[in-house]
C-alpha cells in the first residue's frame, strides 16, 4: 500500500523577538503570569511591512528544497494552511509556487486555524496515496502579528510569526502517515475568531474603529474545549491503532499552551521528554507550530519512530495523526 511519508522539512523564523520583558512595556501583564498560565518566554515577530507571510513560507518551502536537492520543477502540489494570507486572492500558494519557480505544481490555501498544518498534511497525503502526486509540498505559515491587538493582554502575549513546510512522497515500506482523524464544530465560532475583512463585515471605517480585523479569543472557554479535543483526538488515534504510552516517540502538540498540552501528554500515558515543545521561544505560530516542531528535532528523528500529531483551534477544528518517520535525521 502506498503512504505518503515526510521526505524533508524546512522553516524560516524571523530574526526579532517579542520578550515578555518587551510585552510588560506594553500592556498589563507580567511575565511571571505569561509564564506560568501558557509557557512562553518570548516570539518571533516579522516586523517588516512589506514582507507577509508568504515570504515567510517560500523561505520555509527554499530552506526545504536546499536541504533535499529537490528540483521545483518536480513538485506536483503545493498546500499552504494558514489564517493570515497575504491577501483573498490569489492564494497565498500561488505566490510561493511563483517564488520558488514550482513551474508544474498547482497549489491552494487551506483555513483551520491551529489545526491547518494537520488538515493541509492529510489532504496532501490523499494526493499521494491515490497515485496522482509524486511530490506535494504542505505548509504552515501565518504572520499573525498582522491579526493581533497589541493593546489587548488576553491575547498579543499568545501569538508570534513563522513558517515550516514538508515535502511528502510515496513510501511502500510502511512509513509514511498511517492514520489521521479530522473534525470541526462551527457552532462554537463565536469563540475564537476574526469577524472582520470578509463578506459579512467587509472593511469599513466602523469595522477598523471596533477592532474587528483582529482576533478576537474567549481563552478560558476555548482553553476547556482545547483540553479536551486535544486530548481526546490523540487518545483515540493511539487506541484504534493499538498504541500504548511505550510505543510513541514523540507527540507533536499544536503550541498554544504548556497546561493543554500536559493534559494531552498525561492522557496519552507518555512522560515529558516524549513532547516536542518550543512554545517557550516561539509561541503560538498557528499553522506553522506542528512542522516547526518537526524541523526542530529533525535530527533527533529515526526511521521508525512513531509520532502523534494533535492540534486544535479556531472553527472550532481539532484532529491528530499518526506518522510512522521515513529516514533518520542528520546528527
Ligand atoms: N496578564 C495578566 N493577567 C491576565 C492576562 C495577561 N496577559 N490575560 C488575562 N489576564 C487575567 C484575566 O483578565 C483574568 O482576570 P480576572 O480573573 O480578574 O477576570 C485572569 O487573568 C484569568 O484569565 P483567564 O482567561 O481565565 O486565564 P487562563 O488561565 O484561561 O489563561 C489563556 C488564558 C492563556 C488564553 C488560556 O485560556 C488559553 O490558553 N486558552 C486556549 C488557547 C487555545 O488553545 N487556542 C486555540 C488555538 S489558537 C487559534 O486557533 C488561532
Amino acid at each position: 500500500m502506498t503512504r505518503a511519508a515526510i521526505t524533508a522539512v524546512g522553516h524560516y523564523l524571523p530574526e526579532e523577538r517579542l520578550t515578555n520583558a518587551d510585552l510588560e512595556k506594553m500592556v498589563d501583564t507580567s511575565d511571571e503570569w505569561i509564564r506560568t498560565r501558557t509557557g512562553i518566554r518570548e516570539r518571533r515577530i516579522l516586523r517588516d511591512k512589506d514582507k507577509a507571510t508568504s515570504f515567510m513560507a517560500t523561505e520555509a518551502a527554499k530552506s526545504l528544497i536546499e536541504k533535499s536537492g529537490l528540483d521545483p520543477s518536480e513538485i506536483d502540489a503545493i498546500i499552504l494552511a494558514t489564517v493570515t494570507p497575504d491577501m483573498f486572492f490569489p492564494a497565498t500558494a500561488c505566490l510561493v509556487q511563483d517564488a520558488i519557480g514550482a513551474d508544474r505544481a498547482w497549489g491552494f490555501d487551506l483555513s483551520a486555524a491551529c489545526s491547518g498544518f494537520l488538515f493541509a498534511l492529510s489532504t496532501g497525503a490523499s494526493l499521494i496515496e491515490s497515485g496522482r502526486h509524486q511530490k506535494v509540498v504542505v505548509i504552515g505559515a501565518d504572520k499573525m502579528s498582522t491579526i493581533t491587538d497589541y493593546t489587548d493582554r488576553t491575547t498579543c502575549i499568545l501569538f508570534g510569526d513563522g513558517a515550516a513546510a514538508v515535502l511528502l512522497e510515496p513510501n511502500e515500506d510502511g512509513y509514511g502517515l498511517l492514520d489521521s482523524l479530522e473534525r470541526c464544530d462551527g457552532s462554537q465560532k463565536d469563540l475564537l475568531c476574526m469577524v472582520g475583512g470578509g463578506s459579512l463585515n467587509p472593511p469599513t471605517h466602523e469595522t477598523v474603529d471596533k477592532k474587528m480585523h483582529y482576533l478576537h479569543q474567549e481563552g478560558r472557554h476555548v482553553f476547556r474545549y482545547a483540553v479536551q479535543g486535544m486530548a481526546d483526538a490523540a487518545a483515540d488515534i493511539m487506541e484504534r491503532n493499538g498504541l500504548s504510552g511505550d510505543d510513541v516517540r514523540y507527540l507533536v502538540p499544536h503550541q498554544a499552551n504548556l497546561r493543554i498540552i500536559d493534559a494531552t501528554a498525561n492522557r496519552m500515558g507518555i512522560t515529558t521528554e516524549k513532547v516536542m515543545l518550543n512554545i517557550e521561544r516561539y509561541g503560538n505560530t498557528t499553522a506553522a507550530t506542528i512542522p516547526l516542531c518537526l524541523a526542530d528535532w529533525e535530527s533527533q528523528l529515526r526511521q521508525g519512530d512513531n509520532l502523534i500529531l494533535a492540534a486544535f483551534g479556531g472553527g472550532f477544528t481539532w484532529g491528530a495523526a499518526y506518522l510512522k518517520w521515513a529516514y533518520d535525521g542528520k546528527q
